[in-house]
C-alpha cells in the first residue's frame, strides 16, 4: 500500500489548520498569513481531496458585499482549477468580541439574533459550494461561572438555534446535514455539550434531529480523559457520525491539535481500524471525509506546515495498512475468537426468547456454574500485544 495520498482517500483539511499563523495567548504570530488560494493549490498538490473553512477564514468579518463576491470568485476559480472539493463549511461564532459570551447562548438576545443570522447566511454559502456537512462548534457557548447562566435556558436557546438552522436547511431543500462538535473547555471554562455523549443526548431533544449528527474531535474527547474510539463508536452505532476531526493530543491538558497519531498512537491505530475495517461483527460504517483539524506547531515555518499536512495523511495511511494486516492475520483472528469478540455479536437471548423463557432456563441461572465460568482466560492482553506488534510493523 502506498503512503502517498490520493483523492480516493478523501482527506480534507480546514483552511484554519494550515493557515494558523501561530498566534497564541502568550505570543504573536510566528508565520505570515497564508493566502487561501495557495492553501487550495498546496493541499491539492499534496493529494488532499477537500478543503473546509469558517466563513471568516475566507471572508473577513467586516468585508463589504463587493469584497465578499471578489474573494468567493477567486476561491471558486481555484477550486475549479484544482478539482478540490468543499465537503464541509462552518461558522465563526467565537473570534469577534461580540461573541465573548457566545452566539446561540449569549445572554444578550440581540447577539443571539445576529449569530443565528450569520449561521443562516453561511448555510446558503455551504449549499452553494456543494458541501454535505455544516459543522457547529460552540467554543464560546459556555461559561466561566455557574451563576452567570440559566443552564436550562441556555440549552433551550442552543436547541432553538440548531433547530432553526436545521429547519432552514429542510425548507430550502439543501442536501446538508449539521454536525455538532463537542469540546469540554477552551476557550470557555466549561463549554455546553462537552462530550460525544452530551451531544447525542442533546440531538434526541431536537425537532429536526434527523439531520443533526456529530463531528467528534480526537483531542476534544481526550482532553476530558475519554476514549475517542469509544466515542466515535457510539456515534456510529447511533447513526450520528456525520463528520470527524482527526488530530493528536497528549493527555488531559489544553487542546494541542497535534498531527494525527502524534498523541496517543495506540488509540489512533484503533480509530483507523474502526473507520477503515468497521466493527468486528459488522454494523454501521463511517462514509464521510477523513478531516484533519490540527495546528502546525508554531515552531515551524511554511516548509514545516506542508510537511505536517503531509504527515497527517501518511500517518493515517500507515495506520490503515497496519490495521488491515492486523485484521488479516490468522493469529489475530484466533485471538479475537478466543477473546469472545465474535461471541459478543450474538444476542444474549435466543430468537423469540422472552425474559420469562430465560427465567425458565435452569442452565442460565440455578444450574449455571459461575465459579467455573469465572475461570475463563479472555486473552485480551495477548490480543493487544498482537495489535501493538502490528502497529510497530513487527508482524
Ligand atoms: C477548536 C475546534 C475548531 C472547530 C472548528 C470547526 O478546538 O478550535 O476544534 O477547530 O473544529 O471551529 O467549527
Ligand atoms: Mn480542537
Ligand atoms: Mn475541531
Amino acid at each position: 500500500m502506498s503512503i502517498e495520498p490520493t483523492r480516493a482517500d478523501r482527506f480534507s483539511f480546514g483552511l484554519w489548520t494550515v493557515g494558523w499563523t501561530g498566534a497564541d495567548p502568550f505570543g504573536v504570530a510566528t508565520r505570515k498569513a497564508l493566502d487561501p488560494i495557495e492553501a487550495v493549490n498546496r493541499l491539492s498538490d499534496l493529494g488532499a481531496y477537500g478543503i473546509t473553512f469558517h466563513d471568516n477564514d475566507l471572508i473577513p468579518f467586516d468585508a463589504t458585499a463587493g469584497e465578499r463576491t471578489q474573494i468567493l470568485d477567486s476561491f471558486r476559480a481555484a477550486l475549479e482549477q484544482t478539482g478540490l472539493k468543499v465537503p464541509m463549511v462552518t461558522t465563526n461564532l467565537f473570534s469577534h468580541p461580540v461573541f465573548k459570551d457566545g452566539g446561540f447562548t449569549s445572554n444578550d438576545r440581540s447577539i443571539r439574533r445576529f449569530a443565528l443570522s450569520k449561521v443562516l447566511h453561511n448555510i446558503d454559502l455551504a449549499a452553494e459550494l456543494g458541501a454535505e456537512t455544516f459543522v457547529m462548534w460552540g467554543g464560546r457557548e459556555g461559561s466561566e461561572y455557574d451563576g452567570s447562566k440559566d443552564l436550562a435556558a441556555a440549552l433551550e436557546r442552543m436547541k432553538e438555534g440548531v433547530d432553526t438552522a436545521a429547519g432552514y436547511i429542510k425548507e430550502k431543500g439543501y442536501s446538508l446535514r449539521i454536525a455538532l462538535e463537542p469540546k469540554p473547555n477552551e476557550p470557555r471554562g466549561d463549554i455546553f455539550l462537552p462530550t460525544v455523549g452530551h451531544g447525542l443526548a442533546f440531538i434526541n431533544e431536537l425537532e429536526h434531529g434527523d439531520i443533526v449528527g456529530l463531528n467528534p474531535e480526537t483531542g476534544h474527547e481526550q482532553m476530558a480523559g475519554l476514549n475517542f474510539t469509544h466515542g466515535i463508536a457510539q456515534a456510529l452505532w447511533a447513526g450520528k457520525l456525520f463528520h470527524i476531526d482527526l488530530n493528536g493530543q497528549r493527555g488531559i491538558k489544553y487542546d494541542q491539535d497535534l498531527v494525527f497519531g502524534h498523541g496517543d498512537l495506540t488509540s489512533a491505530f484503533f480509530t483507523v481500524d474502526l473507520l477503515e475495517n468497521g466493527f468486528p461483527n459488522g454494523g454501521p460504517r463511517y462514509e464521510g471525509p477523513r478531516h484533519f483539524d490540527y495546528k502546525p506547531s508554531r515552531t515551524e515555518g511554511y516548509d514545516g506546515v506542508w510537511e505536517s499536512a503531509r504527515a497527517n495523511m501518511s500517518m493515517y495511511l500507515l495506520l490503515k495498512e497496519r490495521a488491515a494486516a492486523f485484521r488479516a492475520d490468522p493469529q489475530v483472528r484466533q485471538a479475537l475468537e478466543a477473546a469472545g469478540v465474535f461471541e459478543l455479536g450474538q444476542p444474549t437471548l435466543a430468537a423469540g426468547e422472552s425474559a420469562a423463557d430465560l427465567l425458565d432456563d435452569a442452565s442460565a441461572f440455578a444450574g449455571f456454574d459461575a465459579h467455573a465460568a469465572a475461570e475463563r482466560n479472555f486473552g485480551f492482553v495477548r490480543l493487544n500485544q498482537l495489535a501493538i506488534e502490528h502497529l510497530l510493523g513487527a508482524r
